[in-house]
């Protein structure tokens, strides 16, 4: 008897089980009711007094074997049938979430889309300029504040290579390389060395146009910023041009719409005035056009530029212009059925 329980505990320990099924001939053979266990105990009466203790001994083994064995083995079926489940190709995905366009990219997007409707084409032009295309082609005299290192990103080693301050810098790459029709918005990101707060940003964007024609008038230049103004803050808005003064532009203005807030009424947005600026523009001066090889005696043309935080600002009733660039996904989730 005893050899026979020694013989069972090496079979067990030594048993191969690879299905459900064969485990379950394991669980009849050695754990039913009249399995070789019971058997086994069934027999504990007939053994003689001075094994007892050693066949009780032996027999407490081999069932823990065999209970540890099944115990196992069961676990393990049932593991990887969880993982069988796991790679159920009928079950429903993990859910992704749909990225939303940045505000700027919305605005800059919207204000092109609105131009183009009128015929004007895009350009683009690089951010790293020089001296000739940011300053001196467009007019600017020598000692002008803008100038200035306090304005200008400068590279110390090379005073003539900058960050451009305002993409008026495209207008003249556009005039070196193209003659007259031109009609183009030229979008992209400036830089000038302002201290951050809520309202100002030592990078932000801007939109700048170009008409330049036979006979392009300055009735032209404020019907096209009117269907401009309407088109992105709606038909009721109204603007309003003050005389205003830059290098390239001669007359020069700047241009307020109505409030979009209160609706000229008054209100924390437009400092109880009912207008607020958007925009600076004018007639592009006969200087600038024949240093980029346009014939002034021959053509005329606007030209204008905005900054897209600024319409988006107003647009959106957004009121600091570090959240633009903070990239915190809270602020520009908002703009998902924006775009
Ligand atoms: N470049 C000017 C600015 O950055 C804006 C402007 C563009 C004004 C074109 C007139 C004409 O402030």
């Amino acid at each position: 008897m005893l050899q026979k329980i020694d013989e069972l505990l090496q079979e067990v320990s030594a048993v191969h089980i690879s299905t459900k099924e064969e485990l379950e001939q394991f669980r009849l053979r050695f754990l039913s009711k009249k399995g070789e266990l019971q058997t086994l105990f069934a027999a504990f009466k007939d053994v003689p007094a001075e094994q007892k203790k050693e066949y009780g001994q032996k027999i407490n083994t081999l069932k823990q074997a065999i209970q540890d064995t099944f115990d196992t083995l069961q676990k393990s079926f049932d593991d990887s049938a969880n993982q069988t489940i796991a790679f159920d190709v009928s079950l429903p995905g993990t859910p992704f979430r749909l990225g939303s366009r940045h505000p700027l990219s919305i605005v800059r997007n919207t204000i092109i889309d609105i131009f183009s409707k009128i015929g004007f084409t895009v350009s683009e032009g690089p951010e790293i300029e020089d001296d000739w295309h940011v300053f001196t082609a467009l007019n600017f005299p020598l000692e002008h504040p803008a100038r200035d290192m306090q304005d200008t990103f400068f590279i110390e080693s090379n005073p003539d290579v900058i960050l451009r301050t305002h993409t008026s810098s495209v207008q003249v790459r556009v005039m070196e390389n193209t003659q007259p029709p031109i009609r183009a918005v030229f979008p992209g990101r400036v830089f000038r060395n302002e201290a951050i707060s809520a309202r100002a940003h030592c990078i932000f964007h801007q939109v700048e146009g170009l008409y330049i024609d036979t006979q392009v008038s300055f009735a032209d230049l404020k019907q096209t910023l009117l269907y401009f103004a309407k088109e992105m803050f709606g038909e009721q808005t109204q603007i309003r041009l003050r005389p205003s003064y830059f290098p390239f532009t001669e007359p020069s203005a700047e241009m307020d719409i109505s409030c979009s807030l209160c609706g000229g009424k008054g209100c924390g947005v437009c400092k109880y005035s009912g207008w607020v600026e958007i925009l600076g523009c004018g007639m592009v001066d006969p200087n600038v056009l024949s240093s980029s090889g346009i014939d002034s005696s021959k053509y005329t043309g606007f030209a204008f530029g905005m900054g897209i935080e600024r319409i988006a600002m107003l647009k959106y009733q957004i009121k600091d212009i570090r959240l633009f660039f903070e990239n915190d996904l809270r602020f520009i989730k908002q703009f998902l059925a924006a775009q």
